[in-house]
């Protein structure tokens, strides 16, 4: 029923899959995400919708190859079917015309922030995009960044393109003021971005990643601390006030199955015989 209808190679390890799928389409709103489980016994893993045509009734979710799901995930092709697909899950985004807006995405995060990118441009906002990775080969949808935002700056870990670092954002925050600024990528990157923009009074939304089974507010595993108070990530969020998150927390919780991932993802890798994905680009 959730058919692949196509697939783009947008960085090594990293696939956008257009999946049909009209029933979640119709409702599917920017910041939302989906549920994904690719056969009858698989398990159940997050992302964050990055493009949808109500027309078609297509969406499109992009993921990195980081475990035993999504490496599974990553081998499959155009005309296989997914087991299931649920959603649209989690509040959409605030999506209004604040003025001027800053948008910040890093890794295959880079995908659905620029969902946000569109939505936010359509509704009247000036909008100064950065998008980021570790290093150049990492970069993702330069030039659909570049075509739907005001003003675009690269950034890299170690500067193999664009700058190097964040640093450059306080200098950039000096000299223009924002109304808002939205985070979407890595746990460090969200951290790093809020704690520039706090002495700005920068209103910073970023969207948590925590671990999730059920995603709709009932089992309770995505639990995040926010301004002090214990907010679930799938029924209260997923987005939520930078400057409130406890990030040690989150970081603590995503890494509490960690060891049992990677026996996981080894042996998953062992009994297909061998990791098909590219590690000269590791
Ligand atoms: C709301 C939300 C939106 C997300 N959007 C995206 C996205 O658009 N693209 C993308 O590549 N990734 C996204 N993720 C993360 C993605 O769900 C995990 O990378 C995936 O579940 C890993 O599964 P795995 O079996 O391949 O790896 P595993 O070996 O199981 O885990 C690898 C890492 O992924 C994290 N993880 C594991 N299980 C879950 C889970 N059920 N929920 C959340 N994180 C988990 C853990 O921190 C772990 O360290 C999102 C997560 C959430 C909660
Ligand atoms: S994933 Fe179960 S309550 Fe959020």
């Amino acid at each position: 029923m959730y058919k692949i209808l196509s697939i783009q190679e947008l960085a090594p390890k990293t696939k956008m899959f257009e999946v049909s799928a009209p029933d979640i389409v119709a409702k599917a709103e920017p910041g939302q995400f989906v549920i994904v489980i690719i056969s009858e016994k698989g398990e159940r893993i997050p992302l964050t919708i990055s493009d949808y045509n109500r027309e078609k009734g297509t969406l499109s979710f992009a993921f990195h190859e980081v475990g035993k799901t999504t490496k599974e995930l990553g081998l499959l092709q155009v005309g296989d079917d997914l087991e299931n697909v649920t959603g649209p899950l989690g509040n959409p985004s605030e999506i209004k015309k604040f003025g001027k807006v800053l948008c910040i995405g890093g890794s295959v995060m880079i995908a659905p922030l620029l969902l946000q990118v569109k939505a936010m441009k359509e509704a009247g906002n000036h909008v100064t995009t950065i998008i980021g990775a570790r290093i150049k080969d990492g970069l993702l949808m330069k030039e659909k960044a570049e075509a739907l935002s005001d003003k675009t700056y690269i950034a890299t870990d170690d500067g193999s393109i664009g700058h190097k670092g964040l640093d450059f954002l306080k200098e950039i925050l000096k000299k223009e003021k924002f109304d808002r600024c939205v985070v979407m990528g890595p746990v460090a990157m969200m951290y790093e971005v809020s704690e520039i923009t706090k002495p700005y009074g920068i209103p910073t939304i970023v969207t948590t990643t925590p671990i999730m089974m059920d995603g709709m507010g009932m089992c309770g595993v995505c639990r995040v601390t926010v301004g002090g108070k214990m907010l679930f990530g799938c029924f209260d969020g997923p987005e939520f006030d930078g400057h409130q998150v406890d990030f040690d927390q989150l970081v603590q919780r995503q890494r509490l199955f960690l060891p049992e991932e990677r026996v996981k993802s080894l042996l998953w890798e062992k009994n297909i015989g061998g990791c098909k994905c590219d590690r000269s680009k590791a």
